[in-house]
């Protein structure tokens, strides 16, 4: 979700209205995704690196994530959403901890769609976390070192219960990955757009659809071979 503070000042406005106005898209996106049927819609809030913005914006982004989640809570039940978390939550104030961590347990029953914040999240932080946590267990005995395959590793991720993006959508029209999903993203599709995050809308979301759907996944077989399965 990317743009928020650059459609502001184009309006002439601080960033956080940016920020505020991006709400509005979580939610119309999230919508959308449901009524569609997306099973996993991973969003990137805040990442390890955002930490590092001045205070002000910082302080702005936290009131604004509580509001929010205690907000939303309601309506993520009523279309049985379930919320879930990646990051390095320890990072964040209190407020916003205890906040996340009622949501997280009030929408813990729903069955539908997954929700999943990225928060203080960036993927190097969880690569790092995840070698110190296998090197640990291969410490204890464990594991075995020549035993560690692409299996054992994603139990160590922080989306070990989640299956690998299909889609990676990034607006505002930056073409990075910006430390999101490094390892996971091995094999989606990348969809990039000039349209600001606060500008997006569920139409915009089509229109990113309908191009993945249009794409040949090959996942390093040829056409032909694809042809024949
Ligand atoms: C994305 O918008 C929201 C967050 C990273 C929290 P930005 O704040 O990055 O907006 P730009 O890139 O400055 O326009
Ligand atoms: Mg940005």
């Amino acid at each position: 979700m990317d743009g928020n503070g650059r459609w502001a000042k184009e309006k002439g406005e601080d960033r956080l209205f940016g920020h505020l106005h991006g709400v509005e898209s979580v939610r119309n996106i999230t919508e959308g995704c449901a009524e569609l049927g997306v099973q996993y819609l991973t969003l990137y809030a805040f990442s390890t690196e955002n930490w590092d913005r001045p205070q002000y914006e910082v302080n702005g982004l936290m009131e604004l994530l509580v509001e929010t989640i205690r907000k939303e809570v309601p309506t993520l039940n009523k279309n049985n959403i379930r919320l879930h978390v990646i990051g390095d939550t320890d990072m964040l104030p209190i407020s916003a901890k205890e906040e996340l961590l009622a949501a997280l347990d009030e929408t813990s029953v729903n069955t539908g769609m997954h929700l999943i914040m990225a928060l203080s999240y960036s993927s190097r932080w969880e690569i790092i976390r995840a070698v110190q946590q296998l090197a640990a267990d291969v410490e204890k005995g464990n594991l075995h070192s020549a035993g560690v395959d692409e299996k054992t590793f994603q139990q160590y991720l922080a989306t070990k219960d989640y299956p690998d993006p299909e889609l990676m959508i990034r607006t505002s029209g930056e073409y990075r990955i910006s430390n999101f999903l490094l390892y996971q993203l091995a094999y989606a599709e990348l969809y990039f757009t000039n349209t600001r995050w606060p500008d997006f809308r569920k139409e915009n979301l089509y229109e990113a659809i309908i191009d993945f759907q249009n794409r040949e996944r090959r996942f390093g077989k040829t056409s032909e071979q694809l042809k024949v399965e």
